[in-house]
């Protein structure tokens, strides 16, 4: 059953009340062992940690926040997330303990067919999903904004869009990450007009510290701080989104955009050595991914094991999981998804006992490399209340589609990669599928991306990355060690290896494992592929709950900051909240 109807259904269920109660209860069981001394964010991008930082200032709680940090990404991140992609915004509300995840995902058009991204071969039309509109899905983050504001936050999207729009109207400093990601997408932004204006100099990469201004974005979501999500949705942006794409070979109707919505899920929830996992739900594979690998590893303890057991358990772990991912995981609002059993832990343990601690077991199909977008974005919030905020946002690959509506600042996504052009042929990340996750109307294609909260009555963690296929596994390797008592700069900063089932090698950042320990998995017949570059930008939160003691980290491969904001310096904070400036020239409250 879709988690929508399971939600739908609860709220009917004759044994509401006693359900609420028994939340209730936790939540106070929660908060009997203190509230956290600080506000706390963590991000990707400096300025967007600062205007979240403005936002709780205001007077606004971790949602609010959260609204102001993804609006703010996607103008200083405009490779990596934006008005023009989707995201899962998974929230935990302190005062009743509800948690749900806020799914923003992208759709296919209306007009999209299974077929779109073949040739009369039936071979996938190289870049096809990838540049322009054609490869763009109906987008979902100016809709679930709209919709954390109004249901979770506390302050008018006027106020915590208003960061956003200053930083669009009066620019911010190119940086090198920025340089990084436009000479990857030279080719395909050189391409499209409004993306050549809007992101590059004279066709050329922008120089360092260079002021970035997009006037067109700025005017884009001053319409939705005024007018809400239907400003985007509806109306002249509306019609100039759908007239552009159009224009350029894209499918968009206005039926498309109206008909967008925002679905609330129920996230999975897995348990693990005393700790409680909370995830992505479909259409994310990030929770069920991870329930399966911390199912397989409670009957594979990793505890007393060698340094080099442990990644061999680890990878085999990782390899069954992800052999489900392509097998059985799509949209479930669409398509039937096994999931009571892939969740069971009784079909976890009869797959570890298939572990075999002395060989690698071999991933029989083909392989190829994946391509390695470094894009997409994930940010951390936590507030005095103990309201939290884990969110992985993305336009899938950098830059995504390379194509901005013109007039509305809008660069579209290229999410539609994530869905299965044919059965067995590898996306960009190298990953495959089948009819599960087959392109079909409407339809939200299958991600990745695992915002995660790991909760005891010890610590609360919030934890994410960007990193394509690979988000599940480094999400894997902080949650174990932030279950393991580690401090959180060593979850963002540790060296990490990956494996995805197909193509069939362990995928090892520099220096992340030993000359000793590698020859050791090759003994056991792995693959290695050691990789030239680092992947991955974790940004985390840990609430020690007995002390109350807030910690942050940023991914150190990453320009990201965290900030912590003591609550006793909060009157003082707030005071001069009224004083605060934003770039706009707008005051905040
Ligand atoms: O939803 C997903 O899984 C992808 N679109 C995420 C892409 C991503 O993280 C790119 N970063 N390398």
């Amino acid at each position: 059953m879709p988690d929508r109807q399971r939600i739908h259904r609860a709220r009917k269920a004759p044994l509401r009340g006693l359900f609420v109660f028994c939340l209730i209860l936790v939540a106070a069981a929660a908060d009997a062992t203190g509230r956290p001394a600080s506000d706390a964010i963590a991000t990707a991008h400096p300025l967007a940690t600062e205007a979240g930082r403005l936002i709780l200032e205001a007077g606004g709680n971790a949602f609010d926040a959260a609204v102001a940090i993804s609006a703010s990404l996607a103008v200083v991140e405009p490779y990596g997330s934006g008005l023009g992609g989707g995201g899962f915004w998974l929230l935990h509300r302190a005062r009743d303990g509800r948690q749900v995840m806020i799914d923003g995902r992208e759709r296919a058009p209306l007009a999209a067919r299974a077929d779109m991204y073949l040739d009369a071969q039936g071979d996938v039309i190289p870049r096809a999903s990838i540049d322009g509109p054609l490869a763009a899905g109906i987008p979902g983050t100016p809709a679930a904004l709209a919709h954390i504001a109004r249901h979770y936050g506390r302050l008018p999207l006027e106020v915590s869009l208003s960061p956003a729009i200053g930083l669009a109207r009066e620019g911010f400093p190119i940086d090198a990450v920025y340089r990084r990601m436009a000479g990857f997408r030279l080719e395909a932004l050189r391409r499209f007009p409004a993306a050549r204006e809007q992101f590059l100099v004279d066709g050329e990469i922008p120089p360092l510290g260079q002021v970035l201004r997009q006037p067109a974005l700025a005017a884009t979501l001053t319409a939705i701080a005024e007018s809400g999500a239907a400003a985007f949705y509806h109306g002249e942006i509306g019609a100039r989104l759908v007239a552009a794409v159009r224009a350029s070979g894209g499918i968009w109707s206005a039926e498309d955009l109206q008909a967008y919505r925002v679905v609330e899920r129920a996230p999975i929830v897995v348990h693990y050595r005393n700790h409680r996992v909370v995830s992505a739900s479909l259409p994310s594979s990030g929770g069920v991914l991870l329930a399966q690998m911390l199912n397989m590893l409670s009957a594979r303890p990793l505890d007393e094991l060698s340094a080099v057991d442990r990644t061999h358990l680890l990878v085999e772990v990782m390899r069954r999981a992800y052999a489900d991912r392509a097998t059985y995981l799509g949209d479930s609002d669409y398509v039937p998804v096994p999931l009571a059993g892939l969740l069971s832990p009784a079909y976890a343990h009869r797959r570890a006992k298939t572990i075999d601690m002395a060989r690698a077991m071999p991933s029989v199909a083909p392989s190829e490399e994946a391509d390695e977008g470094r894009d997409t974005t994930h940010f951390s919030v936590l507030d005095r209340e103990g309201n939290r905020v884990a969110a992985t946002l993305s336009i899938n690959y950098p830059f995504g589609a390379c194509f901005v509506a013109a007039g509305t600042g809008v660069l579209l996504n290229d999410e539609m990669d994530d869905f299965s052009a044919k059965p067995g042929a590898a996306n960009a990340y190298g990953l495959r599928g089948n009819q599960a996750n087959a392109i079909a109307p409407g339809k939200r294609m299958l991600s990745s991306m695992s915002p995660t909260f790991v909760e005891s009555e010890q610590r609360v963690a919030i934890l994410g990355t960007p990193g394509g296929s690979r988000i599940i596994s480094m999400v894997l390797l902080g949650l174990l060690d932030a279950i393991e008592g580690r401090p959180v700069e060593d979850w963002v900063a540790r060296g990490r290896f990956h494996h995805q089932h197909l193509p069939d090698r362990i995928q090892i950042e520099p220096g992340a494992l030993g000359t000793e320990a590698i020859g050791d998995l090759e003994r056991r017949g792995h693959q290695i592929r050691q990789l030239d570059d680092t992947y991955g930008n974790m940004q985390a939160i840990l609430w020690d709950r007995r002390s109350g003691e807030v910690t942050t980290a940023s991914d150190p491969r990453g320009i990201g900051s965290s900030a912590l904001m003591p609550n006793s310096s909060v009157p003082a904070m707030r005071q001069s909240a009224g004083r605060i400036r934003l770039r706009a020239g707008r005051r905040l409250p």
